[in-house]
């Protein structure tokens, strides 16, 4: 398997604070890779580092064969690299649609309408509720939605950053089936942070562990699920203290009609997946 991108003993400073050091890590192409790591410990950072939103002090980042350390954002987005960032920030007051449109922003050619179908095929939901105001959607559907505008700039590799944070339960798993389906289906590498370990190595590949910013652990998901410092650092994890909990407490509600909706009209999405 041909690496996709690579980081190259990266270090990383804010001011006086080292945020990474010597991190080195690889995607392999078509793979999944989940990042792991507890508050501050640096996950964000890589994940910004890898867009040009942070330069490194140190080190080099490669992708597809080339070094890109020096690449502007817009250029590392036109070579095929797109991210979800951290809280989905969709915009709420514009449409489903006009969201998915600002993913395009970076490209000039005629396809954008084309990609736009092949979104809505790939999520029918959010064909459905392509006039729909986004901030009047489900935390799940959000999600989808901020996975669809990623998708829009025809990405080789996404970079999500906790994707799933703040969700119930139940839509958790169903964010990690889209982005499995994103991989598989659409041939897309994916690096993902993600809080809960089981789950992310679930359809990881491969992962890292990431502690005070640098790499702890390394290796196959099924090596670090049975890494008993895995084990341990991901029993009882703390939820996110910047929540908001009143938006927390609707977007909660949000998913539960979600999930009621769901089944009322008898299937979730996997059986509509089967049914296409
Ligand atoms: N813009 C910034 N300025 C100064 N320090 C920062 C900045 N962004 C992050 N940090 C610090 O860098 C470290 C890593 O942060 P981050 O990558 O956001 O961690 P994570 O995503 O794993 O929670 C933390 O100690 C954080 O406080
Ligand atoms: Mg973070």
């Amino acid at each position: 398997m041909s690496t996709l991108l690579e980081f190259r003993d990266v270090s990383v400073v804010y001011g006086a604070s080292h945020a990474l050091q010597d991190v080195s890590l690889t995607v392999g192409e078509g793979q999944i890779v989940s990042l792991l790591g507890g508050n501050a410990s640096g996950k964000s950072t890589t994940m910004k580092t890898i867009l040009g939103l942070v330069r490194p002090a140190a080190g080099s980042v490669w992708y597809d064969g080339q070094d890109i350390t020096a690449w502007s954002t817009p250029r590392r987005i036109a070579a095929g690299i797109a991210s979800v960032p951290e809280a989905r920030r969709v915009f709420p007051d514009m449409t489903v649609e006009d969201n998915l449109l600002t993913g395009a922003h970076t490209r000039r050619d005629r396809e954008i309408r084309r990609t736009l179908s092949e979104i809505y095929e790939f999520f029918p939901r959010l064909d459905e509720r392509r006039r729909q105001r986004a901030g009047s959607m489900s935390g799940g559907e959000q999600q989808m939605l901020a996975f669809g505008r990623a998708l829009m700039s025809r990405p080789r590799l996404i970079c999500m950053d906790e994707p799933t944070m703040g969700l119930a339960p139940i839509v958790v798993e169903r964010v990690l089936e889209h982005i499995a389906r994103i991989n598989a289906e659409l041939g897309v590498s994916v690096l993902v942070v993600e809080q809960n370990a089981e789950l992310a190595l679930s359809v990881a590949q491969r992962g890292y562990v990431l502690r005070t910013g640098h790499i702890a652990i390394a290796g196959t998901a099924s090596e670090l699920l049975a890494h008993p410092a895995v084990r341990e650092a991901y029993l009882g994890q703390a939820s996110d203290p910047d929540a908001d909990p009143l938006a927390l407490a609707e977007r909660i509600a949000r998913d539960a009609q979600e999930l009621d909706e769901a089944a009322a009209a008898g299937g979730d999405t996997a059986d509509e997946r089967k049914g296409e």
